[in-house]
């Protein structure tokens, strides 16, 4: 690893994780896969079992020992059927125990895999053009992207090419790359090419969003720079502006690589509850940020372009159908409920993919799936087909914007389950209310906040509760109180 004087000098008591880091890379668990598979799980070292093994994109999971789940990388959410037929093989081994998450950095999480078949694994994965590298802890997520990219009616850029281009420089083509193997913490990077901002630019560290140079709509198209957007148990921030305008070429990977390495050198690596990004730019005061980046990349950046707000409202879910700007072509978003499925549902996907459209698979940030590239003449008898009516193109509104983290079934931080929870309230609460407008509703099982209940319209979070009794007392006491002074309530 490449460590400047500036953290070396640091005087601060560094975290649990920096110790066993600077031990050994996270990525250095990659020449010791065949080893760790034929030893087999319970002799692996804790630390690298538990730990060095995500920035392979493996996780052991307690709840369910010997049974890992594996995270992969899927730039800009888009995938061919061939990789999601591949995808699918290999979670159908597992029987009852084989399943995925889409999850909602439009990504895709496998579950019940065995570590002896890992090797044999990633020799599949190198064939299809899959990767899973350094896609947990101190790394870069999933890069994220509009789900429509290219295929939008309303887009200004397709980011696929860059987001592909920032995920190789991060990665070294997904051979793994020391550089970036050791952040102060995990990062993530997101790049939109429409005015509807599907990404959550705000909850990443740094977002590209689309302006014109100078703000003049006849002028060169790139991006303004947000920078330091987390969420966290204890601290929520919105990204901020690094008053910065970039071309929409290599630049972008250029200042990424430039912000990655001011983070990786300058940034805290002591209480880790201060280690992401904002918290360094805040120590270092935005300006200076600014021209440590510059520095960086050896070059000035020009300042950020005027651009009209981008506002949440403007947000499609991308479920249904609608008309590409490529004329004659349709794509057309289905709904998976909590971005959870098995074997069967992932072939059915690539079927569809090739019998109607080209074959390309994209992932939402709501843990859907779209199927692009439908001709005109081929939709009606898409639109009979039974994985259709299974994932609805249409569901209702208390279904439709439904989020969930994983919870307990699989991930040992949940305090409660989430998704069979989260999806069987919906559905009553559809039996019972009549609604007009989409409710976001997002669940997460503790307050590491995954499933981002901050952005939601309602939010649940799984937490512990004492007193339980004392508290719903007070609470009933205080309305009843209140209830009391209004009219129409006070016989409720
Ligand atoms: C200390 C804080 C956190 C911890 C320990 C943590 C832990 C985890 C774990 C264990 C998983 C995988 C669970 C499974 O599916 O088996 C996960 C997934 C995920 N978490 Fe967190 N998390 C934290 C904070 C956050 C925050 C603040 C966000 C964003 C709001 C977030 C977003 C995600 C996403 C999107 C995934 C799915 C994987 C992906 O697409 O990259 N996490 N997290
Ligand atoms: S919010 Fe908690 S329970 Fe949900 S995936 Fe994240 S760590 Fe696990």
């Amino acid at each position: 690893m490449v460590t400047s004087p500036s953290v070396a000098e640091k005087v601060e008591k560094k975290n649990k994780f920096e110790k066993y880091k600077a031990e050994k890379d996270g990525l250095a668990v990659k020449d010791e896969l065949e080893k760790f598979a034929e030893m087999g799980w319970e002799a692996v070292d804790k630390t690298d079992l538990t730990g060095r093994l995500k920035w392979l994109g493996v996780f052991y999971r307690e709840v369910t020992p010997g049974k890992f789940m594996l995270r992969l990388r899927m730039p800009n959410g888009v995938l061919s059927s061939h990789k999601m037929r591949v995808l699918a093989e290999i979670v159908q081994c597992y029987g009852d125990d084989g399943c995925a998450d889409i999850t909602t950095r439009q990504n895709l999480q496998l579950r019940g895999v065995r570590l002896e078949d890992m090797p044999g694994i990633f020799e599949r994965f190198k064939q299809a053009g899959i990767t899973s590298i350094q896609s947990g802890m101190d790394n870069v997520r999933n890069i994220t992207g509009s789900p429509v990219a290219g295929i939008a009616a309303n887009e200004l850029l397709d980011t696929q090419g860059l987001v592909r281009k920032v995920q190789d420089m991060i990665t070294n083509n997904s051979e793994g790359n020391y550089d970036f193997t050791n952040l102060p913490r995990k990062f993530n990077i997101a790049i939109e090419g429409s005015r509807e901002d599907s990404i959550h630019s705000e909850i990443n560290d740094i977002a590209f969003i689309p302006a014109f140079k100078g703000g003049d709509e006849s002028s060169q198209l790139g991006f303004n720079v947000l920078v330091g957007g987390f969420f966290s148990a204890q601290r929520c921030d919105a990204a901020i502006p690094l008053n910065a305008w970039v071309p929409a070429d290599d630049t972008v990977v250029e200042i990424c690589r430039a912000i990655l390495t001011v983070f990786r050198d300058r940034g805290a690596r002591g209480n880790r509850q201060q280690t992401r990004l904002m918290w360094l730019i805040e120590a270092m005061g935005l300006e200076a940020f600014r021209e440590a980046v510059e520095a960086q990349m050896g070059q000035s950046i020009a300042p950020a372009a005027p651009v009209d707000a981008i506002t949440d409202e403007t947000k499609s879910d991308h479920l249904g159908v609608h008309p590409q700007k490529q004329p004659g072509l349709n794509y057309v978003g289905m709904h998976v409920p909590v971005g959870h499925f098995y074997a069967e549902d992932m072939f059915e996907f690539a079927r569809l993919a090739e019998v109607y459209g080209n074959g390309e698979i994209r992932l939402t940030l709501e843990q859907n799936v779209i199927i692009p590239n439908i001709p005109d003449s081929r939709l009606e008898t898409f639109l009979q087909e039974e994985p259709v009516q299974k994932f609805s193109i249409d569901p209702s509104p208390l279904v439709r914007r439904l989020v969930s983290c994983t919870g307990s079934r699989f991930c040992n931080f949940a305090l409660v389950e989430t998704k069979q929870r989260a999806q069987a309230l919906s559905e009553k609460l559809d039996s019972l209310l009549t609604v007009d407008q989409p409710v976001r509703m997002h669940w997460t099982g503790c307050p590491n906040s995954c499933g981002q209940p901050q952005v939601a319209d309602i939010g649940f979070l799984g937490t512990k509760a004492r007193k339980m009794v004392n508290l719903s007392r007070q609470w009933t006491s205080t309305w009843a109180a209140r209830w009391a002074n209004i009219p129409n309530l006070a016989s409720a």
